[in-house]
């Protein structure tokens, strides 16, 4: 990371201090203070859910991650940039036989999730509270049913746009990560963000994007919550995207 003022527009007026350097996340790690009640999920809930990242780059076999599930989940869903986690949260709810690792690097989010998580009771979502980068790396081929990817910061600048979560590296990584068959869905409301996700899609050989009609990227996935910045994004009237790509068989 460069580090600097430059703050993606969702989330200025979100995040009022604090701004963290590392090399590859370029967003902010911390917001408004925490109050005591979310200092103290932190320190009691967190390292139950957190997912340790194993010393020498030894990877993590995502299956042993849900031993407080009655059963062992009948997949694993991955959602990159939970926000507050309020769709994690939902979906976990409405699929109790998944297990959901959630990521997220703005702790103010992460605990809200927690929050969320101790409120409805799951016992099927672990937590990277930190850039998701390093835990993709560690996760094995073909392990994912799953991975959304919904309002990621647009970056809308020409320079920053190197930035954006979007590259033909994630997308690469991505498509490992995912089952033949499994689902890639990415949402914005930023329409050059959607355009250049779908010409990255469009040259990563393991990846369809599956949409047959308008309806397919102009309305929401089936059973969707919705999240915080799609709310935001529609009451100023900005018209979301939705797409959805499968990972072609191996
Ligand atoms: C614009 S917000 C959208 C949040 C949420 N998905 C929603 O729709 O309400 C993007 C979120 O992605 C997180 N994020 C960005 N890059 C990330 C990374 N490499 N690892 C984990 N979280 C990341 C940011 O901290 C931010 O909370």
């Amino acid at each position: 990371m460069t580090g600097g003022a430059e703050v993606p527009p969702a989330l200025e007026g979100e995040h009022d201090d604090g701004l963290e350097e590392e090399r590859a996340f370029f967003g902010r790690r911390k917001g408004k203070r925490l109050r005591d009640a979310q200092e103290i999920r932190l320190e009691t809930l967190l390292p139950a859910l957190r997912i340790d990242l194993p010393p020498g780059g030894g990877r993590i076999d995502p299956l042993t991650l849900f031993g407080q599930m009655d059963a062992p989940p009948e997949e694993i869903w991955l959602e990159i940039g939970f926000g507050g986690g309020e769709h994690l949260a939902a979906r976990a709810a409405a699929h109790p036989r998944i297990g959901f690792i959630g990521a997220e690097a703005f702790v103010n989010g992460v605990v809200k999730l927690l929050a969320d998580i101790e409120a409805r009771g799951l016992r099927n979502v672990r937590v990277r509270d930190g850039d998701v980068a390093p835990l993709l790396a560690r996760l094995p081929d073909a392990c994912l049913g799953q991975v959304s990817l919904l309002y990621p910061d647009p970056w809308p600048k020409r320079r920053q746009r190197k930035r954006r979560f979007v590259s033909d590296e994630s997308l690469a990584q991505i498509a490992r990560l995912l089952k033949d068959g499994g689902v890639f869905r990415f949402a914005s409301d930023i329409d050059d963000y959607a355009g250049w996700t779908l010409a990255r899609v469009a040259r990563c050989p393991d990846l369809r994007w599956e949409a047959a009609t308008s309806r397919d990227w102009l309305q929401p996935f089936p059973g969707w919550p919705g999240t915080r910045y799609e709310a935001k994004a529609l009451l100023t009237g900005r018209r979301p995207t939705y797409l959805e790509f499968s990972r072609i068989p191996r």
